[in-house]
């Protein structure tokens, strides 16, 4: 499997990223919480790869009993799930903190549910990332990773980019030439299995539509 060289999103690339997420709280966010937490069997929620936050808002606003933790290597878009979590009169319930996803602090068997939207296609050691959910879930707690987030496809480029600061213009045109030499990839269904195979998941599930995996994954 070839391998990111730069896993996280860059400090100065985090007010880009946000702006994007914003645009997409509804079309996308708000779908994915609906999901989860019609699914909900435990109370304690863990999102890998938070970014902004929005997700773990999103399933703190819809439901009242459920503590959300959200994680990330980018410091920026951490600070800016903290006050975004502030703003929508969630942070009673939702805590983030820079971490990586390879090598969690929690205690094993911490969270009733694991969940990330558009990490894994970043991870440099994606096997690493499973087993650290399984170490970290409860027993008949499950894991749901969505990747790629079908966020790009929603994004209004055009409004986006028409938000930019002149500054945000310049790292966004060196990041999109980065990017020629790095593009991005994606997991076709085989190589996820590949991949869940290396992990003590022995139950798991693998959905694809409108170009996104779902993966779901039981201890
Ligand atoms: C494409 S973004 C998705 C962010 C958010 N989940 C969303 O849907 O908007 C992927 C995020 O994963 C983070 N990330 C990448 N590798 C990571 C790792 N090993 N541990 C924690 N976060 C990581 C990146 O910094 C980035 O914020």
């Amino acid at each position: 499997m070839s391998r990111r060289i730069i896993e996280k999103i860059p400090e100065n690339m985090a007010s880009i990223y946000e702006k994007a997420t914003r645009m997409v709280i509804e079309s996308y966010y708000s779908r994915v919480a609906e999901e989860i937490v019609s699914n909900l069997k435990y109370d304690t929620i863990l999102d890998l790869g938070t970014g902004p936050g929005y997700l773990p808002i999103e399933i703190a606003k819809r439901s009242l009993s459920v503590k959300v933790d959200g994680i990330d290597l980018t410091r920026e878009l951490i600070a800016m799930a903290q006050e975004n979590a502030v703003k929508a009169g969630v942070a009673d319930r939702v805590h983030f903190e820079v971490l990586d996803a390879a090598n969690l602090r929690f205690e094993d068997g911490s969270y009733g549910m694991v969940i990330s939207t558009g990490m894994l296609h970043m991870l440099k050691d994606p096997v690493k990332v499973l087993r650290e959910c399984y170490r970290v879930l409860k027993s008949g707690g499950e894991a749901w990773i969505y990747d790629p987030a079908r966020v790009s496809s929603q994004i209004d480029k055009k409004r986006w980019k028409a938000s930019f600061t002149f500054r945000e213009r310049l790292f966004y045109r060196l990041f999109t030439i980065g990017a020629l030499f790095n593009p991005l990839r994606t997991y076709k269904r085989e190589e996820v299995i590949e991949m869940i195979s290396a992990t003590n998941f022995k139950e798991y599930w693998i959905e694809e539509g409108d170009g996104e995996l779902k993966i779901r994954m039981r201890r």
